[in-house]
């Protein structure tokens, strides 16, 4: 059987053989279909791109049915068991786990970059004390767009590298630094004899003792978490690391552009927003009451659901099993109580089956992150942090794919037409 699509326009009775190729039709095939030679020809009407692919990628495979979440090929169960964030950093962006010698290169090309300019300071300084951690962290990355112009040459493969190693090393940094303006606290400075997470800890909790000693299970922790949320295909944050990238500024500025997608509360701020949920929920003897106004369409159930998986979330199975980890160490946060009452409860509810509603990698990654010790306004940073490597192997595949060009869509017009002029004295 020949791998077409024959559609017939009922308007001229003309029929048209469309190629179909890895199970699409190119949007463009559709514009031959004219009801006259003036006529524009068809387009495809997709808002918010629910069945449109927008790129060929091969870092991130999710099968949203079957629950699976691989990273160029590798489950996400074994990278999260076996790996650590810097090593997943590495498989995302070239494709394949490093050597031996491949990773202490490419850890000591990110330990060497984890300092930002000094001037960086006086920039967070100009923030409130209150002002959220995470509109800091987007401007902040914008900013130091100013410092590297040499991040405008993306066609160049050794700016692309440099910026590469800076991006995912100078986001811990600043991340850390937001955390300790918020806490009125001094900013401590990358100790470079240490891992990533034992140096992210280290900025952020080292007070006047002379060697930060990080604690095996948080750092563990961290790392898997990091892992967790390192990538995941075109999502509203990738989505728009690949449009503003498109027009090809530096990778700083779009880096920013996919940070400020991120903050939004349906996506890496609804972690943000679970444990707001969890607090206003208060006990488990409300979840009933709550999950009636959520039904009655009073707000969502904020980390269920999700565009792609209408299954389990496997993020989310992982974090639920690290949370009991950390709890060992920092004793059980009884959120996750009023968590696992509110999964247990909706997911027997016809409302939530019927939609494939189910917890997402926000669901309780929160709680993990409150039982670590970090204000509820610091978790959509805690989520950008590791995406910055999927968002720049993201944006590394569009400026090298030929396919790709400025991201510049159609739209379908709805308002006025040739209007005339009215002067002001006129228009009553
Ligand atoms: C992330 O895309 C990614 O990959 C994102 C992410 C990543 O790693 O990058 O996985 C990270 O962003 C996870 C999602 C975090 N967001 C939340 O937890 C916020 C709560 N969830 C939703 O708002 C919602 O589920 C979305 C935004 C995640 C997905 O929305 P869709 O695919 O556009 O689905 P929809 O809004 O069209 O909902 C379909 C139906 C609707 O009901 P009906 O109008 O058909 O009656 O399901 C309902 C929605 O009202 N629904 C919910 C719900 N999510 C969807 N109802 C209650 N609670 C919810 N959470």
């Amino acid at each position: 059987m020949p791998e077409t699509l024959t559609v017939t326009d009922n308007r001229t009775g003309k029929s048209y053989e469309l190629p179909i190729v890895d199970g699409t039709v190119k949007a463009m095939d559709l514009r031959q279909i004219r009801t006259s030679a003036d006529d524009f020809g068809l387009m495809a009407y997709d808002p918010a791109f629910t069945n449109t692919a927008s790129c060929r990628s091969a870092i991130t495979f999710i099968d949203g049915d079957a629950g699976i979440l691989e990273y160029r090929g590798y489950p996400i169960e074994q990278l999260a068991e076996k790996s650590t964030y810097l090593e997943t950093a590495f498989l995302i962006t070239y494709g394949h786990l490093p050597t031996a010698a491949e990773l202490q290169t490419w850890t000591d090309h990110i330990t060497m970059h984890t300092f930002v300019h000094e001037n960086i300071r006086k920039f967070m300084d100009g923030f409130r004390y209150d002002a959220h951690p995470m509109g800091v962290f987007v401007s902040t990355v914008a900013a130091l767009s100013t410092f590297y112009p040499d991040a405008a040459d993306v066609d160049n493969p050794e700016s692309r590298e440099l910026q590469t190693w800076r991006l995912i090393a100078k986001v811990p940094t600043i991340a850390a630094f937001t955390y300790r303006q918020s806490r009125g606290l001094p900013f401590i400075y990358p100790d470079n004899s240490l891992s990533f997470a034992a140096n992210f800890a280290s900025m952020l909790w080292r007070m006047s003792e002379p060697n930060y000693h990080s604690n095996p299970v948080i750092e563990r922790a961290l790392n898997i978490l990091f892992i967790l949320h390192a990538d995941h295909e075109q999502n509203c944050s990738a989505n728009a690391m690949r449009a503003v990238g498109s027009s090809r500024p530096d990778p700083f500025v779009s880096t920013a552009a996919a940070a400020a997608a991120l903050y939004g509360p349906l996506h890496g701020g609804a972690n943000e927003a679970v444990l707001r949920m969890l607090v206003e929920i208060g006990d488990k003897k409300n979840v009933p009451d709550f999950v009636k106004k959520v039904k009655a369409g009073e707000g969502r159930l904020m980390g269920f659901g999700h565009r792609v998986y209408k299954n389990y979330d496997p993020r989310a199975k992982i974090i639920k099993r690290t949370a009991d980890e950390v709890f060992e160490l920092t004793g059980r946060n009884p959120l996750i109580d009023i968590a696992l009452e509110l999964e247990r409860y909706a997911l027997e509810d016809e409302y939530f089956i019927a939609r494939k509603l189910y917890p997402n990698v926000d669901f309780y990654s929160g709680i993990i992150y409150q039982a670590l010790g970090f204000p509820v306004e610091m978790f959509p940073v805690l989520f950008a942090i590791p995406r910055t490597a999927g968002w720049v192997a993201q944006w590394r595949e569009m400026i090298t794919d030929n396919e790709q060009k400025i991201a510049r869509p159609r739209q379908v017009y709805t308002g006025a037409r040739g209007v005339d002029y009215v002067p002001i004295g006129a228009r009553g």
